[in-house]
């Protein structure tokens, strides 16, 4: 099978025409199906997936993660690049800003987290040390220089479990805490995607101030606007990421690090 590219698209990417030739799959995991477009960018096969559903219909905590991941697997899929459009925390990241992130700390509650659930008996420990594949991130900083694409390099994502937004006292923990941009989908799709050996890398649209920063309260409605008038901007970063991209090549996200206890 000839190694494919993903590109996942958040809030606000929902269109797979940004590719040529493109037909529907559906694709059938042990988690579920999972509806995927595939096309192609400059002669490599890309798969499109929208993670909330074509007409935004999936809330963050019941988007089938594991199954969106294992079908990218299962489809030949390498390497990873999603959106995710992001509140900030960090005066220095402003609405309309991208932010290749780097870090991530976890606040979601209650969704399956990982391939490895014990069943089987084996008990697998992966290392996060770095959780984005940093080959990607240097590809994603290469393509927003060249473009005079606006690009922070650096970002901790903080995963809420949502879908509600945060309270203000919530904000200013987080930001205690080291955050600096703050959304609802990137845990678990970063670890399962490193679990499963693919490399992954994400770039955040800021669509607004998080809570008690924004001097309004925070709507769906705003993120969408903000996405909208990104979207030019974000998706000729997506596919200069893309065309740069070889499906081929090898990275340390093939074989993460792991400990295993039988
Ligand atoms: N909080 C959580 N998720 C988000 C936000 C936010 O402020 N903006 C866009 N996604």
């Amino acid at each position: 099978m000839m190694a494919k590219l993903a590109l996942i698209g958040g809030t606000g990417v929902y269109d797979p025409d940004l590719l040529d030739s493109v037909t529907e799959e559906t694709v059938s995991t042990p988690y579920g199906t999972v509806d995927i477009s595939l096309g192609t960018l400059r002669g490599v096969e890309v798969v499109f997936m929208s993670r909330h559903g074509r007409g935004h219909t999936i809330p963050p905590h019941r988007i089938n993660y594991r199954g969106n991941i294992w079908a990218l697997k299962e489809l030949g899929v390498t390497k990873v690049l999603s959106t995710a459009a992001v509140g900030s925390l960090n005066e220095a990241m402003q609405p309309g800003h991208f932010v290749a992130l780097d870090q991530f700390i976890d606040f979601t509650k209650g969704r399956p987290l990982t391939f490895y659930d014990g069943e089987d008996g084996v008990v697998v420990h992966t290392d996060f040390t770095e959780p984005y594949c940093t080959s990607m991130r240097k590809v994603i900083q290469e393509a927003a220089a060249e473009l005079d694409v606006k690009l922070h390099p650096r970002g901790c994502y903080l995963c809420t479990e949502g879908p509600r937004f945060e309270t203000p006292a919530e904000i200013n923990a987080f930001r205690l805490l080291g955050a600096d941009v703050v959304g609802m989908t990137n845990v678990p799709e970063v670890v399962l995607a490193r679990e499963a050996g693919l490399c992954y890398a994400a770039v955040a649209t800021v669509t607004n101030l998080a809570a008690g920063i924004s001097p309004a309260p925070i709507t769906h409605t705003e993120v969408d606007e903000v996405m909208g008038r990104s979207f030019k901007r974000l998706g000729s970063l997506l596919m200069a990421v893309l065309g740069k991209l070889d499906p081929e090549s090898s990275c340390s996200c093939t074989t993460p690090a792991r400990e295993q206890e039988v």
